[in-house]
């Protein structure tokens, strides 16, 4: 089995990649940072909005570079948007082959995150999806904790 780790996240205010950017000091891994293709701006309501319209293309991604062939595990991690997984690591996931691979998922979040780990898992079929982290952050960004 393949020993190498990927370190895979999106972020769109930071809280995600600051914490990517803790796990890759202590963990050796490649990283990719999901980018979306268009910038969808700060307002969290049009976000929202566009999220619950289904409006996907405007959460398009740049093609990502990684081949998951050469990894045995996962690490991804991803803001909770409308207690679910963000479109951009939705398009991610849909495009690759998960079998075989086990997935390490941390999330950032306001706490509300009850479905996201049941909607990741039907997004990567053949995944193992092993211990997980949610990371907690108040409505300024400072951080609360953790729960696994
Ligand atoms: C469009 C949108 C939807 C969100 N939905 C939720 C949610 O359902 N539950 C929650 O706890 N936080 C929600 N949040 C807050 C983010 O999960 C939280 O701010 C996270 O730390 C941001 O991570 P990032 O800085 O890596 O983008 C939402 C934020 C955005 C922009």
């Amino acid at each position: 089995m393949n020993s190498r780790t990927l370190l895979v996240y999106f972020s769109l205010t930071d809280k995600t990649r600051e914490t990517a950017e803790f796990i890759s000091i202590d963990i050796e891994c490649d990283i990719e940072r999901i980018k979306l293709q268009t910038d969808p701006g700060d307002d969290i309501f049009r976000i929202k909005t566009q999220i619950r319209e289904g409006t996907e293309s405007l959460f398009l991604i740049e093609p990502p570079t990684c081949d998951l062939q050469q990894y045995g595990t996962v690490i991804i991690g991803m803001p909770v948007w409308e207690n679910d997984v963000p479109p951009p690591i939705k398009s991610f996931l849909l495009q690759k082959d998960w079998r075989g691979v086990t997935m390490h998922p941390f999330f950032s979040s306001g706490g509300i995150h009850k479905d996201v780990l049941r909607n990741l898992q039907r997004l990567c079929p053949g995944a193992r999806l092993a211990s997980h982290l949610f990371l907690i952050f108040d409505l300024n960004g400072n951080y609360l904790g953790a729960e696994e």
